[in-house]
């Protein structure tokens, strides 16, 4: 199998950025899982399925095509562009997370990303349940103001509405959605080595991830 390594932990960390910076970097394929569950949550929005419903849910991931064309994810054959970075559909992707049959209808799909010559992931689960062999672990972390403070300059850059007292209420919620999830809860990996990145750069963490990968 090709390896993999994961970058897991909250909203707001910059795992996103990095992973996508360490798979260019070594020339490895990107899974961004948080893309598929908002992918997910735009299809049943748009099919009015409840987003509590996991049963609907997993029948709906399973007649849907959701995969990625050079980095943008498709539904359908259409591309979602930035719709799917909204809060709004933040919150949907991480309600319908925690239902447990919308995981498991996923997780052929993630597994399947892994390919020659190698896969870096990024998610929430990805050490602790689609990935628990994995080559290198890596999960960041930063305070919850540093994280809204971040995603707020983030959506504001891409052009979307963003109110910085919305974001820190929406990533509490969100927050506590992944905690509480029972099934796969968001857990730092025993192995995984944990970057606290509240009062780093980018390029920082980027340094350091890149040291614990190459040793
Ligand atoms: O970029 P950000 O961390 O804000 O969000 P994301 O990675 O795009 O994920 C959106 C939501 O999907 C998260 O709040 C999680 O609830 C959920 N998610 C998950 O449950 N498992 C994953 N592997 C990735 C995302």
């Amino acid at each position: 199998a090709a390896p993999v390594i994961t970058i897991d932990g909250p909203s707001g960390t910059g795992k996103g950025t990095i992973a996508s910076q360490v798979a260019l970097a070594l020339g490895w394929h990107l899974l961004d899982s948080g893309a598929l569950y908002r992918g997910l949550a735009v299809a049943a929005l748009e099919a009015g399925v409840a987003l509590d419903d996991g049963a609907a849910l997993a029948a709906l991931a399973g007649r849907c095509q959701l995969h990625f064309v050079s980095g943008q994810l498709h539904l359908n054959g259409r591309e979602l562009g930035d719709q799917i970075r909204t809060e709004q559909v933040g919150l949907a992707a991480s309600q319908l997370a925690q239902q447990p049959q919308v995981r498991a209808a996923l997780l052929d799909w993630q597994r399947a990303a892994a390919q020659p010559p190698g896969l870096v992931a990024d998610g929430r689960d990805m050490g602790s349940t689609v990935f628990p062999t994995a080559l290198v672990k890596l999960y960041l972390d930063a305070s919850a103001e540093e994280r809204a403070q971040r995603r707020y300059k983030q959506l504001r850059d891409k052009g979307l509405d963003a109110n910085l007292a919305n974001l820190v209420e929406a990533l509490r919620v969100r927050d506590a959605h992944d905690r509480e999830r029972l099934h796969s809860p968001l857990t730092i990996p025993a192995d995984a080595v944990v970057f606290d990145t509240t009062t780093a750069s980018i390029a920082e963490v980027f340094a350091q991830v890149m040291v614990v990968i190459r040793r």
